[in-house]
């Protein structure tokens, strides 16, 4: 581990300039300094994201793991306290939609400024730290959106380095810096951004362009820069060392305590189970509910996992005819996703109660959860989908949570999930929705209709494997829409039912794009259908993102 004025590029030197700034900052908003912070060696280091409400913030904290460093996104409005628990090595200021020159707008808090730390701001972000440290914004004459040629104006930069002079990024502004704060540099400009890179010796940054967009092709060479070079983060965010650390974290919780986790056949709750059994062993329960709902083979293939080849105590629990009883009748998607729900607390409850004293609950709640329920209690969102989970189950039970996966992302899940030893196939599994196939059968769900869909989708499935698209799909599967149509099969007329076949590419499921796939793997997809699926006569693709559609069809 380095020393600390190795880490931030912070030398003796720079104080000087960094005191000039500094001053300039208090005597802008007049407020007290706070302690600099003193990362002790070995500690784990954390890049702070803060966030301004960007559409792109999840994304840019994405970037920093990749590189393998820990990061969190916090709101702009975090104390210090809790931001100096996480040894920060360096900031990134985020985008967001407000106008730092509105009544209101979110600023950085004076801890950024004062904490002696190298910053990164990010288009709103890096008009954030003009605004504060003396420098002028204003509304962009017009308004740059998309593609842009950046060109490197300095030598040296270590923000640039192993980088060509000038290269692709995305812009998506329509404010714009019209004066540079005192001791700033530009590092970088484009045809219509003149201050497109600034910076200082002190280690601040300011990036017009988003660097986390894919449209920013060169863009993880500058989060790198910013971390391994900038703040001199050492890249020991890998699962290695996450396994180590939760394992020790779980064992030093659960003590003597009994633990239960719902398997859902997921990938979250595979690996949370496996971490856990892999800290307590025989202390870790699992229950596997089966609610009728999951596709062709999948209890088999959940059971031999776990059972078999992991050798993990797993209770399973057939209550597939509970399920459909309740389920009887129901046509409304969301009446659908909570009888589902609430059966399954019900069944759940009455399960955990024979295994006798049980002390924690595991749940395989991701990051993205936690940031999305986070803001959910701060930004008046619009309800979609309830998104009743297996895993959500009520606060009212009387167990403490255990959430090992909390601050990782899916493909971090993935890395952990392998370096464990669970099979490829369960940790390459697609995303498959707490309701199961209830809500890929459009209207009332019946047993006839779940196993036509299953046929269907297990066709799909096959098939989209065959074409080596499986792992790159964030989804794809089928789903029996409550349309039938006529259609003609040898000589007869047939009246069967549509089934719709949808594949998405995505990051995180909050936007998707309909997937290109190749019209021949489409055509066997839709001959193989038609011809091995009884009372299916039609198939068609669903060519919609998200937005404005979602990625379920309820
Ligand atoms: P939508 O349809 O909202 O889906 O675009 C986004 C992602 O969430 C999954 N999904 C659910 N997952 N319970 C879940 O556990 C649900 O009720 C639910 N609804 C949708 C969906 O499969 C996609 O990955």
């Amino acid at each position: 581990m380095e020393n600390e004025s190795q880490s931030h590029r912070v030398t003796a030197s720079d104080d000087i300039e960094i005191s000039t700034y500094l001053e300039l900052a208090k005597e802008l908003r007049g407020e007290q300094p706070v302690a600099e912070p003193k990362p002790s060696p070995g500690e784990r280091e954390t890049i702070v994201v803060i966030d301004f409400g960007s559409q792109y913030s999840m994304l840019i904290a994405r970037r920093v793991r990749e590189c393998h460093v820990y990061c969190e996104l916090v709101s702009y409005d975090t104390p210090w306290e809790k931001i100096a628990s996480l040894n920060p090595r360096g900031f990134i200021l985020s985008g967001g939609p407000a106008s730092v020159y509105d009544s209101g707008a979110p600023l950085a808090l004076p801890y950024i400024y004062e904490s002696h730390l190298p910053v990164m701001g990010i288009c709103y972000g890096m008009q954030t730290i003009v605004y504060q440290l003396g420098g002028q914004v204003s509304p962009g004459v017009r308004h740059e959106y998309g593609h842009a040629i950046l060109h490197v104006s300095v030598e040296n930069c270590p923000l640039f380095a192993g980088l060509p002079p000038s290269l692709p990024v995305w812009m998506s502004h329509g404010d714009q810096i019209t004066g540079m704060p005192p001791d700033f540099e530009t590092l970088a400009y484009t045809e219509s951004s003149p201050y497109a890179v600034i910076g200082n010796d002190s280690g601040v940054f300011g990036l017009q362009f988003h660097p986390e967009v894919a449209h920013t092709p060169q863009g993880k060479t500058i989060f790198e820069n910013f971390v391994y070079q900038i703040c001199g983060c050492q890249g020991n965010w890998t699962s290695a060392n996450f396994i180590v650390e939760s394992t020790d974290k779980i064992r030093k919780q659960v003590g003597d305590g009994r633990v239960v986790c719902a398997l859902s056949g997921g990938v979250d709750s595979a690996v949370t189970a496996t971490l856990i059994d892999h800290a307590i062993g025989n202390k870790l329960t699992c229950l596997f509910i089966n609610n009728g709902l999951l596709r062709r083979d999948e209890p088999e293939r959940v059971l031999n996992t776990f059972k078999r080849n992991l050798r993990m105590d797993v209770v399973y629990v057939d209550a597939t005819e509970r399920f459909l009883e309740r389920l009887k009748g129901a046509t409304d998607p969301e009446a659908k996703r909570h009888l589902v729900g609430n059966e399954f607390i019900k069944v759940f409850e009455e399960e955990a109660a024979k295994l006798g004293r049980v002390d924690f609950l595991a749940q395989g709640t991701l990051y993205p959860d936690v940031i999305e329920s986070a803001s959910a209690q701060t930004k008046a969102s619009a309800k979609i989908k309830s998104h009743h989970n297996v895993g959500g189950l009520p606060t009212k039970m009387k167990f403490t949570l255990i959430e090992p996966l909390r601050y990782l992302f899916k493909d971090e899940v993935r890395e952990v999930g392998l370096a464990l030893g669970l099979p490829e196939d369960m940790v390459w599994r697609q995303p498959f929705p707490g309701p199961g196939l209830a809500i890929r059968v459009i209207g009332e769900v019946t047993k006839e209709k779940l196993e036509i869909l299953r046929s269907a989708d297990w066709i799909v499935m096959n098939e989209i494997k065959k074409a080596k698209l499986y792992r790159q799909l964030w989804q794809s599967f089928a789903v029996l829409t409550d349309v039938k149509s006529v259609g003609v099969m040898g000589d007869y007329r047939t009246y069967g039912y549509l089934i719709a076949v949808r594949a998405i590419s995505s990051e995180d499921a909050m936007t998707a794009d309909w997937a290109r796939l190749p019209y021949d793997l489409m055509a066997r997809i839709s001959d193989r259908v038609v011809n091995e699926v009884p009372n299916v006569n039609r198939v068609v693709y669903d060519v919609t993102s998200k937005p404005p559609a979602t990625i379920e069809w309820e």
